[in-house]
């Protein structure tokens, strides 16, 4: 960064907002002080999909407390209803079951959820279809894929090389529908100051709410005020403003001079803040007795709203993961009467690495190959459809590492050959992940506040991860200077805009702006800064972009045992080797890596939202339903990195590691319980009754 060798950065601070967050005096957006807020409380659709004909309000009005209810009889209009989700009151039309029709402004939480349970909702429903399948015949083609990638994909002849392959594969995996489930619930504090909108939002960009909530209730975004310190946890749920956020802004206006909190409840955020989408996958793969790929093939087919387009971009590690001169990759989409889904860590590679990986399991084993040869076998010189030199590419480095770390060496290859007092054990490999992305739009600010000490200011988001403190480590390297002589402000925008805390960017994007910043002061001020002295700077191009393809990889080991008489599915054991740049902050990254493989975890054995077609929402909207792995579920995660020097990606030499981590696992451990038991499941999760 400053040309000499890093003293900050690779240490292990500690948070700095934790003992703020461990004393609960850390103000998350619902614990905002403000002077006798009122309490908004939603009203949602009971029916998929129809015409609202009625919403009688007046049990509601009637109680004593409440202060305001907005329809879309009576809420004012928007100025902009262009993004449908956030079009709240907008349009009588019921698009999915869950979608907000009402909501009550009162003195107290009681209240306002008392008169929303008053409120008579009649609805002219219409047949509703929320039933995704590979084999509709509505499916359609994107124009593009979330990111702007390419639908469609197509080099060589796969059908060919498919049918002159001695070895092949054609199956199809599924995962499911699963609901981001962060501990704090979305929450929005909302009042209006002489014209302009505050609000206090938990949300993983500032910025970003900034824009959506000026566009669409006409504001200039100059006006509206977001502040966001902590967040307890988003996984994608709070990278995209969702309506509760507009309809606290709405509630506010409605009751002038009084500020409103709006929070949503456990069962509302299951159809209202986004939803990883369920993904059907056909993968055809075709080898040699080497196991060496010819071709690979994925067809994917994901869900999207009828309202709002969300294309998973579950094809695109298929597309530079493993060499093959003959490959094929396509997206699907079927519109349904559901909610809009949005991202869910690792959007894209997390789904589109399952069905892949145990494809890559079941052909190793097809052709007699050890899993963790055949994927070295397969490895590409350049990123396999663009060409693009990689910045750095590890995987083998990580391949090896995990083996020997995890013990594999020792592994008889043969299914269903360990039992242990009625456990079936087994072992299993997937490999992950995550390209490196640097989002547009930030700018940071270096102010000199006394000898040798500095504020930066940027308007970045720490949604848990720790980025009130990578950041300020980052700072401290380029300026020279301790950790502590640096202070950090984030979260507001008032500071100088950021970009959302999305796609493991936050690191590359703001830190390469920050250092932009020390240099711009260096230049400006040279070693001898007075009082006074602060500097600017835009995030910089990287020139290496365009030239190279940049992505984190991993490997991932996991131990699985499944009774034999029960089908009891434990994980005793995780094991995943990573190479993602140079790392920050090894106690923080430990605990991003850990946390994704143990929510891949979770998604491999626990998470299901299960729908009924018949009604159309998510019955187990819960947490007494919907489970998410415990404690007790995860004895032993190892997260390790291998040392990766990569000039490329940022001044830092960083590639991101917020959602690597639950990229593969599930597809681990699905190999894991394959060879425990002899039983290869395809579809998540694997309940128990799938090894019976
Ligand atoms: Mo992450 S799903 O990109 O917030």
């Amino acid at each position: 960064m400053t040309g000499l060798p890093p003293r900050v950065v690779g240490r292990s601070p500690r948070r700095v907002d934790g003992p703020a967050k461990v004393t609960g005096t850390a103000r998350y957006a619902g614990d905002q002080h403000v002077v006798d807020p009122a309490h908004v409380h939603l009203v949602q659709a009971e029916a998929a999909r129809g015409v609202l004909s009625g919403v009688d309000v007046d049990a509601a009005v009637a109680l004593d407390g409440v202060l305001a209810v907005l329809t879309p009889d009576s809420a004012p209009r928007l100025a902009s209803t262009e993004d449908a989700e956030l079009a709240a009151f907008q349009s009588h039309d019921v698009a999915f079951r869950g979608q907000v029709v009402a909501a009550v402004v009162a003195r107290t939480r009681e209240t306002a959820r008392e008169a929303a349970a008053l409120v008579r909702v009649t609805i002219d429903q219409r047949p509703h279809d929320v039933h995704l399948s590979a084999d509709r015949d509505d499916l359609y083609a994107p124009e593009q894929v979330n990111g702007g990638a390419e639908t469609d994909t197509w080099r060589g002849d796969p059908g060919t090389a498919l049918a002159h392959s001695p070895f092949t594969l054609d199956q199809t995996y599924t995962t499911a529908w699963y609901n981001n489930n962060p501990m704090e619930p979305h929450t929005t504090t909302a009042l209006w100051l002489d014209g302009d909108l505050v609000l206090y939002d938990s949300t993983q960009g500032v910025h970003t709410t900034r824009a959506a909530a000026a566009e669409v209730l006409g504001l200039a975004p100059e006006h509206v005020h977001v502040i966001c310190p902590h967040v307890g946890g988003g996984f994608g749920s709070k990278g995209t403003p969702h309506v509760h956020t507009i309809i606290a802004a709405m509630a506010a206006r409605a009751v002038p001079g009084t500020p409103v909190k709006l929070a949503l409840t456990r069962q509302q955020m299951f159809s209202l803040v986004g939803y990883r989408t369920p993904t059907v996958q056909r993968v055809r793969l075709g080898c040699d007795a080497d196991g060496v790929l010819a071709a690979v093939a994925l067809d994917a087919v994901s869900q999207t709203s009828r309202v709002k387009e969300f294309a998973e971009q579950t094809c695109l590690p298929t597309r530079m993961m493993y060499a093959a001169p003959n490959r094929r990759t396509t997206h699907r989409l079927a519109a349904l009467d559901v909610p809009v889904p949005a991202w869910m860590r690792a959007p894209g590679e997390c789904p589109g690495m399952f069905g892949p990986e145990v494809a890559v399991d079941e052909l190793a084993h097809a052709c007699g190959v050890d899993p963790v040869e055949f994927r070295i076998r397969n490895e590409p010189d350049v990123e396999p459809e663009s060409g693009k030199p990689f910045s750095s590419r590890n995987l083998v480095a990580c391949l090896r590492e995990g083996a020997r770390r995890f013990g594999w060496a020792d592994r008889d290859p043969t299914p269903r050959a360990r039992e242990e007092a009625g456990w079936l054990v087994g072992t299993g490999v997937a490999a992950s992940t995550y390209p490196v992305s640097r989002m547009p739009g930030s700018v940071a600010e270096v102010r000199w506040t006394g000898p040798g000490r500095y504020l930066v200011r940027i308007g970045a988001a720490d949604l848990g991860t720790g980025a009130w403190t990578s950041l300020a480590q980052i700072a401290a390297d380029a300026l020279g200077v301790d950790f502590n002589d640096v202070e950090l402000r984030i979260g507001d925008t008032a500071l100088p805009p950021a970009s959302v805390a999305g796609g493991s960017s936050g690191t590359t994007s703001w830190g390469s702006t920050i250092v932009a910043a020390v240099e711009a002061f260096r230049e400006e001020f040279g070693d001898d800064p007075a009082e006074g002295a602060r500097a600017r700077a835009g995030m910089p191009d990287n020139p290496a972009d365009g030239t190279y393809a940049m992505h984190a990889f991993g490997a991932q080991f996991a131990e699985v045992r499944v009774h034999r008489d029960t089908g009891e599915v434990r994980v005793p054991r995780l094991l995943g080797v990573f190479a993602v740049g140079r790392v920050v902050n090894p106690r923080l990254a430990r605990s991003q890596l850990v946390g994704g493989m143990t929510m891949g975890l979770s998604m491999a054995l626990h998470e299901h939202s299960v729908v009924d077609e018949r009604f159309g929402h998510v019955v187990n909207h819960d947490f007494a339903e919907y489970h998410i792995a415990t404690n007790a579920d995860v004895p032993h995660v190892e997260a390790h990195w291998v040392e990766e020097h990569d000039p490329h990606t940022n001044p830092m030499g960083t590639k991101g590691v917020g959602e690597i981590g639950i990229v593969g696992t599930a597809a681990a451990i699905a190999n894991a319980a394959h060879h425990a038991t002899g039983v290869r499941v395809r579809d998540l999760p694997l309940t128990l009754d799938r090894f019976l």
